[in-house]
């Protein structure tokens, strides 16, 4: 990590300064909204969003549908399907909620390596748009359910895609999909084949996630390029993956230069142009939209060298440094654009030594006890994967939007936290 001010190419598209260099979001000062929202609060920049979702239609055509698991609340499920995505749920949950927000069945793409009878019920009364089957046992629930839809199969290309090896899921060994190699995808098309109430309607291959090089996916549609040219299908789903920049340094493909890139790996090995091509963006829609907002509790000098800041959230909220080691960059929205000299460690309140936000972060080296501290690019896989770890509350998600913020997952209560209990 560097001393440099944090770099700007992180921060949401509608960032601004204000005169005395405090970060605005959608027009509205950070440290406004953790005043009147609480803290740890996740701020979302509606605008960046509906843009990325924007490029997504755009550059991969109707169909694209947008990862839910990267984060899900009515809200953000209602924007996506507005501004012309599909949505790809993985769960009954993340099903129910689309369908609460008014989206229609016929727009979102059923996933998931263990879905249950219910779970396809639900999907089949609903006359979802698309199942992803991912295992004989469910070709033969499918067939047992007896009820017509269009279905895809998924795929497992045998490709180690470059990045952490809990987010790939293309290699051979992997839970999801069906293997080429195996012959196990051939034999999962012919027995959907024989099933009259089935219509196959194309084939899935999604490699893993944070995955930077585009030269990846054209070794994915490399390796399925055959098998799909042997089939009567009309479109490949190369699903989601594309990486985001999270620390200085990193630079990730746009979602339109992705579309180019698969575009041209499919011309490259033949796949007929009428085979549409589609993909199933999370991260790229929604990571650099949001930033989460902590205060400052405690500053604790224990050596010459390590200083641990501890904010009043932690792996609750981003468990991502604790399980992939992913990296985040922390500022001071009060001022921005200084220097940060001060090395420390970003700790939350749990009750546990592996509890960090970032190691080793740099800061500005007169950040106090009170301050709002924020780390950005934290729209995704924070608040979907978020607990109530130490029976902590869930923060709540506002939406700013050129100078007007609206809550669209208010803070649980500590009321919430017994609700279940009998
Ligand atoms: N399609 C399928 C079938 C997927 O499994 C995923 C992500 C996506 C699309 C969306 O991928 P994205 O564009 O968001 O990379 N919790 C991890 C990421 C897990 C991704 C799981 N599947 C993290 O925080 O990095």
């Amino acid at each position: 990590m560097s001393s440099n001010p944090l770099p700007t190419y992180l921060l949401p598209d509608c960032a601004s300064s204000s005169p005395s260099g405090a970060l605005k979001i959608g027009g509205i000062l950070l440290e406004d909204l953790a005043e009147e929202f609480g803290t740890p609060l996740f701020v979302y920049d509606q605008e960046h969003i509906e843009q990325r979702c924007n490029e997504a239609v755009s550059s991969w055509g109707p169909g694209v549908a947008y990862a839910t698991k990267a984060f899900l609340c009515k809200e953000m499920a209602r924007l996506a399907y507005e501004m012309g995505m599909d949505l790809d749920v993985s769960t009954a949950g993340e099903l129910y909620v689309a369908l609460q927000a008014g989206v229609q069945g016929s727009a979102i793409v059923l996933h998931g390596n263990n879905k249950s009878d219910e779970e396809l019920k639900l999907a089949l009364d609903n006359s979802v748009g698309k199942i992803v089957i991912d295992s004989f046992d469910e070709i033969e629930r499918l067939r047992n359910l007896s009820r017509k839809c269009r279905v895809m199969i998924r795929v497992t290309p045998g490709i180690e895609a470059h990045t952490h090896e809990f987010v790939q899921t293309g290699q051979d060994d992997s839970k999801f999909g069906f293997g080429l190699k195996s012959q196990s995808a051939q034999k999962a098309v012919k027995l959907v084949e024989q099933i009259s109430h089935l219509d196959l309607v194309g084939i899935h291959v999604h490699i893993g996630s944070q995955i930077f090089a585009e030269s990846s996916y054209a070794l994915a549609l490399e390796t399925v390029a055959d098998f799909a040219k042997s089939l009567d299908i009309g479109e490949i789903c190369i699903g989601g993956g594309l990486g985001v920049a999270y620390v200085e340094g990193e630079v990730a493909p746009s979602i339109t230069s992705w579309a180019q890139s698969v575009r041209d790996s499919a011309n490259r090995v033949g796949i007929a142009p009428d085979v549409k091509l589609t993909a199933e963006p999370g991260r790229s829609i929604v990571a650099q939209a949001g930033i989460t907002l902590y205060s400052v509790g405690t500053i604790k000098d224990v050596s010459d060298s390590k200083t641990f800041v501890s904010v009043d959230g932690g792996m609750s909220d981003n468990p991502r440094p604790v399980l992939y080691g992913s990296g985040y960059e922390v500022f001071l929205p009060r001022e921005y654009m200084v220097v940060r000299d001060k090395v420390v460690d970003v700790v939350g309140k749990h009750c546990e030594s592996g509890d960090f936000i970032v190691k080793g972060a740099n800061i500005p080296a007169d950040i106090e006890v009170g301050d709002i501290l924020a780390t950005p690019v934290s729209g995704a896989y924070g608040y979907s994967m978020a607990s109530n770890y130490n029976k902590v509350p869930r923060p709540a998600v506002v939406f700013v939007r050129q100078g007007d913020a609206r809550l669209v997952a208010r803070r649980e209560t500590l009321e919430d936290l017994i609700r279940l209990d009998e």
